[in-house]
């Protein structure tokens, strides 16, 4: 798939900008703070309804405006769509899709796939498990937009859990019994959206994997060995048919599946009932597991020297488009500001992984780092203006 068109009034420091773009290699050349950046946001927003930079919208307005609109015309294959946000801080995004309204703005989720490389994803190695659960959330989504909702469950029951919990213990602490009625309740959803998402997780894993090592290899031209494994915070399941964990299943669930969890969840927050009372926190469930990467047997996070950290963020990123274009979803590539940081044999591998993708959207603050596999149209961003050039 690639974008003909994206259109932007008040989204971060464009009043408004329209522009035309095509298969193939683009890259966005201008100085620091232009607002090249910004554009790849957009673009990563109309995809995931969410910025890779920020966690609240507020800042993806305009100053001084009350609301942002994007407008993105998407085509694959010999079919095109036209999906228009509209973001206003505080509220609920509104959507549209070939100017209709949609009921929910995740209706448009899987319109447009892109992966996103950028700066910000050294945090996928060095940083907190959530940038890494993160990832595979976004990706779960990208490849089955139906996980959208899953999330959305999941979220909303471990937030009122949460909630119920902190009141109970809040009660129990000044003497009272705190109202626990409920929580079997929430136990069972809780295990039930934990399981879905957890067997989710699980089988994204095993299907990246072989793809991480391989980016690796490739982008960092060594043959270091790359560990890419899922810690859950629940104990693994003990019991059941015996299968060799993470044994792929005919109906594309791994070992254990997603009913084995939903047990092993609900056994766990039984175990753990007292002491989530008294902390008023759900302590088991996805929310709280990792992905464990290694370099050489040793964890990337604490271990990895900055350019294997970025050839391994890298290599996540390539790992994605690899299994998405398996999945023929052909996604649309950003590569926000991504030379720079690498030396010349890396720049050039990872140029040539990069090029043969529909469209591939690349920013620079300086031409010269963009390799020369990687020519195509060039556009200058200069305070807020984006001329083509070439
Ligand atoms: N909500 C907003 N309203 C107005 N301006 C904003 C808003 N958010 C960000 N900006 C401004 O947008 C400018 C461009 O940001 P952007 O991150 O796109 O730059 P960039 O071209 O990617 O620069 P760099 O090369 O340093 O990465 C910044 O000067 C920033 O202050
Ligand atoms: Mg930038």
């Amino acid at each position: 798939m690639h974008l003909t068109h994206l259109s932007l009034v008040d989204f971060r420091s464009y009043p408004s900008l329209d522009l035309t773009l095509g298969p193939g290699v683009t890259t966005l050349v201008g100085r620091n703070g232009q607002g090249k950046t910004n554009l790849i946001e957009a673009i990563g927003y109309v995809a995931t309804l969410a910025s890779h930079r920020v966690s609240a919208d507020a800042p993806l307005v305009r100053e001084g405006a009350s609301h942002a609109v994007l407008r993105a015309r998407i085509v694959r294959g010999d079919r095109a769509a036209l999906v228009e946000l509209e973001i206003v801080p505080g509220r609920a995004n509104r959507a549209r899709l070939n100017r209709a309204p949609v009921s929910r703005p995740r209706d448009v989720l899987g319109l447009l796939c892109t992966v996103l490389f950028a700066p910000e994803d050294l945090a996928l190695v060095k940083g907190d498990p959530a940038g890494r659960r993160q990832f595979l959330d976004e990706l779960l989504v990208a490849r089955t937009p139906r996980m959208a909702a899953v999330l959305a469950d999941y979220d909303r029951v471990l937030k009122q859990r949460s909630t119920l919990l902190r009141t109970a213990g809040a009660a129990r602490r000044s003497g009272g019994k705190g109202d626990l009625r409920t929580l079997d309740v929430w136990d069972g959803y809780l295990a039930s959206y934990g399981a879905e998402l957890l067997a989710a997780r699980l089988a994204l894993v095993e299907a990246l994997r072989p793809g991480v090592a391989r980016a690796y290899a490739a982008v960092a031209g060594t043959q270091a060995q790359v560990g890419f494994e899922y810690r859950a915070s629940v104990p693994p399941p003990q019991q059941g048919p015996v299968l060799p964990d993470g044994q792929v299943l005919p109906d594309g669930q791994v070992w254990p599946d997603r009913q084995v969890w939903e047990e092993a969840i609900r056994t766990e927050l039984v175990a753990a009932r007292p002491r989530e009372v008294e902390r008023g926190q759900t302590l088991v469930g996805p929310h709280r597991d990792d992905l464990l990467l290694t370099v050489d047997g040793r964890p990337a996070r604490g271990y990895a020297s900055h350019g294997e950290s970025w050839s391994l963020a890298l290599a996540l990123r390539l790992a994605s488009f690899e299994l998405l274009r398996a999945d023929d979803r052909e996604p649309v590539l950003l590569l926000d500001d991504v030379f720079a940081e690498l030396d010349a044999g890396r720049r050039s591998r990872l140029a040539e992984l990069v090029a043969p993708a529909e469209q591939v959207l690349v920013t620079a603050a300086v031409e010269a780092d963009v390799p020369a596999e990687l020519a195509g149209t060039c556009f200058v961003v200069a305070a807020g203006e984006v001329r083509r050039v070439s």
